[in-house]
């Protein structure tokens, strides 16, 4: 009888659609009863902050995952749309990364093959397992740790960097501090083209390439926290129009890339400046390796642009945290000056730049405090295993690791573990060298990861970042802009969002310029 009335009809609808809604829900993300009991479960709103919240992921760490992972260890937390467990513990990383084999990498090319972020990043050295990774690196390895004996190109990106930087400051006058990431991302490319795509981007000198403009929009596309936290509805880009044009952004952009590094040959006749002292990069090499048939065409592309990414991606924010840290820490700014103007030398070797250890010790409290690369969720368990003996985790569970909680537990790096102290370190290179050593080792300091899936990219990171350092700690001072007030990035890469410096050049290289 009361089927004749419509109103209950519609309520009745909406509320079995409301209810399926909602149990589907729950069924999406609900906890799997096989997942370790003995570590807290971070609830699964702090994860979806991002939906709502612009908060730093610093602030939400603090808030949220710094009590329950110093105190236990490891957490089960949600992330790209399934449970994981996160470990911060050095002991339950040094077996993670010890053990391969059973913590295996498996990046979004497995996790989620379907994604826009797959489709970016493909099967490459960084996310691959066993077999294909060994083989990617016998390829590339020796481009990637490739010795760089000749400072001379990085040297010339960093005055670049540095004019441009003070170009951008005449312009705007007392008209407040330069927005630094935009030329901060034009250096990083820079680097990156020289060193291992063998070709000179020209990204300092002529601005807005596309190649350029594309990193700007991949960052921002592939950090949508709705689709970060979901990626099923990656899936659907018929009904999410902005993913479909996300895959043709990232495609665009392997093209591009690719196109660019094969037309090189040619470009060296034109581009007297590429240079190329110190032997063949990792281009060479992977072209080599595919006339070679040793790789298919989708390998060759998905590890052209993974080091694409990788090398300049890092940098570029750990540089924009360099921007922050010295540019609120005058102190240490004077101190790094006082080092590096004691040399007496202004076109520094890479020996000389190797030998100063209050520069390599200031790169390493940064990268201590702002880890580029601050959380990572791509390994699997390929068997049930016991984490560091304690957490029993089921076959095919996503693990991971945070950076940033590891570097500033006062557990392991003592009280001061929050302050940006580079005498910690040590106070010659010998020392210096011996502590990152140790610290990496027993995972304490994992900016790099460590063991046997550690960064191939890492002498050469230092090395950038000590040159251009050294060139601009010489040539200019900055502070941060006082109307800046720091905020992280809330997931991702971690570094200070849109921070603007002001910028002059030292008094003394101002007369040597007259
Ligand atoms: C400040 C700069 C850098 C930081 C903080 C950094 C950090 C890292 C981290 C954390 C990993 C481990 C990733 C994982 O566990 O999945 C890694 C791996 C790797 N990085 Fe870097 N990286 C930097 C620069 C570079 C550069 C310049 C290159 C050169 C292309 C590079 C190439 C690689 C490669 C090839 C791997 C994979 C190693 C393997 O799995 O065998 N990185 N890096």
């Amino acid at each position: 009888m009361l089927e004749w009335i419509p109103e209950l009809n519609w309520m009745r609808s909406i509320l079995t659609l409301l209810l399926t809604s909602i149990f589907l829900l729950y069924w999406y993300t609900r906890i799997p009863t096989s997942m370790p009991r003995n570590i807290p479960t971070v609830p699964i709103y702090i994860s979806l902050l991002g939906l709502w919240s612009d908060m730093g992921q610093d602030t939400i760490y603090d808030r949220w995952l710094r009590a329950p992972l110093e105190k236990h260890g490891a957490v089960k937390i949600w992330f790209a749309g399934r449970w994981n467990v996160l470990a911060t513990r050095p002991q339950f990383l040094v077996d993670m990364f010890r053990h391969e084999d059973v913590y295996a990498k498996a990046g979004s090319q497995k996790k989620i093959p379907w994604s826009v972020i797959a489709a970016l990043v493909g099967d490459n050295i960084i996310n691959s397992h066993g077999e294909t990774w060994r083989l990617f690196t016998s390829i590339m390895k020796p481009g990637l740790q490739r010795r760089i004996t000749d400072s001379g190109p990085l040297l010339e990106k960093s005055r670049t960097f540095v004019d441009v930087l003070l170009e951008e400051q005449g312009r705007l006058g007392d008209g407040g501090g330069v927005l630094v990431n935009p030329i901060i991302q034009r250096w990083a490319l820079s680097c990156m083209g020289i060193s291992f795509m063998n070709i000179d981007l020209e990204a300092l000198e002529r601005p807005g390439q596309r190649l350029e403009e594309l990193q700007t929009i991949i960052k921002k596309t592939l950090f949508k926290p709705l689709f970060f936290n979901f990626p099923d509805l990656d899936r659907y880009p018929s009904i999410f129009r902005q993913r479909k044009a996300a895959f043709a952004i990232m495609q665009e952009f392997g093209d591009l890339l690719c196109s660019t590094v094969r037309q090189r040959s040619a470009n060296h006749s034109t581009n007297t400046k590429t240079p190329n002292p110190d032997g063949d990069q990792v281009v060479d090499y992977l072209d080599r390796a595919l006339q070679e048939n040793r790789i298919t065409e989708e390998q060759y592309r998905a590890n052209i642009k993974v080091t694409f990414l990788t090398a300049h991606e890092n940098a570029q924010q750990l540089l924009n945290s360099t921007f922050w840290v010295l540019g609120t820490n005058t102190r240490i700014q004077e101190k790094l000056r006082a080092e590096i103007l004691a040399t007496g030398i202004e076109h520094p070797s890479t020996d000389l730049v190797n030998s100063l250890p209050y520069l390599f010790a200031v790169i390493l409290e940064l990268l201590r405090l702002y880890p580029p690369v601050s959380q990572l969720i791509n390994r699997v368990t390929t068997a049930p295993a016991t984490l560091g003996g304690e957490i029993s985790i089921p076959d095919h569970t996503w693990v991971g690791w945070n950076a940033f909680g590891v570097h500033t537990d006062p557990n392991i790096w003592g009280a001061d573990a929050r302050q940006f102290i580079p005498e910690r370190w040590g106070s010659d290179v010998k020392s210096i060298q011996g502590t990152m050593r140790s610290r990496t080792t027993q995972c304490h300091f994992i900016a790099f990861n460590a063991h046997s899936r550690k960064c191939l990219g890492q002498g050469f990171a230092v090395l950038q970042m000590k040159v251009l350092l050294f060139e601009m700690v010489r040539k200019i001072e900055w502070v941060v802009d006082p109307g800046y007030e720091l905020k992280l990035t809330s997931g991702g890469i971690m570094a200070p969002l849109g921070l603007r410096a002001i910028v002059r050049e030292r008094e003394v290289c101002l007369k040597e310029g007259d």
